[in-house]
């Protein structure tokens, strides 16, 4: 992995990307985060991303302190440092990281004016050709998703422990991702993208209330859907409805829609990729390749 990195507006390599470990980031786990990817050398859905951004910034009551076209111009020259962006082979992974910043070890956000702002560039890697066309396994894990009253799901925090405790366990399973359930025992989403199953030709998500990440990739597939006369909507799904699907996928930014064929040991579906999902992640990738094209000279 080669990364370029971007702390606080000076951009080094990644050897010399270095944070205070007095960054509540660090020490407390308080800041949010975003990852984007680029198609066509744009950071897809730049404005969504931004709004979840400081969305969950302020469900920390912490400010981001950069506008959008300050962020987006930090993107821009991290990417021309990291050679990304500028060619089809070479699309870029963007995470942005705002944290508390730095200060004394008390939790009072008064000891920390100014929150830290890092910015990381490196080459976008796609899951195999192998995963998008014969499926992947996922492992359902005994990790319970955060209560929405405890951390809420709904930010996208740098505390990862819930999914990252969860993640480990599908690691252990074999599993491309873990499946997590919610307090109530009802389906919520994986580590890192969002669960959806397929019955009788509509493609069903577990509502928002159900605790978890509103991903950019899960809203952008009900407009996919609309345009391809696929039903796509939330749905309260339970372990025996995903055991009983006719297809299941995982969606997220850097993975796109990943078709799901087995569940730890159980078969789902026809145990390849079905035709809705199949649609679905078509029109995604031509939806996406259609509002990036456009833009006239990419890594600006
Ligand atoms: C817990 C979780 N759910 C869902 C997603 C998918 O979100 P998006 O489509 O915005 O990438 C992510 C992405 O990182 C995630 O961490």
């Amino acid at each position: 992995m080669a990364a370029t990195v971007n702390v606080n507006g000076r951009t080094s390599d990644q050897e010399h990307a270095v944070i205070s470990v007095f960054d509540h980031g660090f020490l407390y786990g308080e800041g949010v985060y975003e990852t984007l990817r680029t198609y066509n050398g744009q950071p897809f859905l730049f404005e969504r991303h931004m709004q979840r951004l400081r969305r969950s910034a302020g469900m920390l009551a912490l400010s981001v302190p950069l506008d959008d076209a300050a962020i987006d111009a930090r993107f821009r020259e991290t990417m021309r440092a990291a050679k990304l962006g500028d060619a089809p082979d070479r699309e870029a992974y963007i995470r942005i990281l705002v944290t508390r910043g730095i200060g004394e070890l008390t939790y009072d956000p008064a000891a920390t004016p100014d929150p830290s702002i890092v910015v990381i560039v490196k080459p976008h890697v796609a899951p195999s050709r192998e995963a998008f066309e014969r499926g992947v396994t996922v492992a359902l894990v005994p990790i319970v998703r955060n209560h929405p009253g405890s951390v809420n799901p709904l930010i996208k925090s740098n505390n990862l422990l819930n999914n990252a405790l969860a993640m480990q366990e599908a690691f252990r399973r074999g599993g491309f991702e873990g499946v997590m359930r919610n307090y109530r025992g009802e389906l919520a989403e994986c580590t890192q993208s969002n669960l959806f199953i397929v019955k009788n030709g509509a493609a069903l998500t577990p509502p928002v209330d159900a605790g978890l990440l509103p991903g950019i990739t899960r809203a952008f597939l009900f407009e996919v859907g609309d345009e391809r006369g696929i039903p796509v909507r939330e749905a309260v799904l339970r372990d025996e409805d995903l055991f009983g699907a006719d297809e299941a996928f995982l969606t997220s930014t850097t993975r796109e829609v990943v078709p799901i064929v087995k569940v730890d040991d159980r078969t789902i579906g026809a145990g390849t990729p079905g035709p809705i999902t199949r649609a679905l992640l078509d029109g995604f990738r031509k939806k996406a390749q259609e509002l990036t094209r456009t833009v006239a000279s990419p890594a600006r």
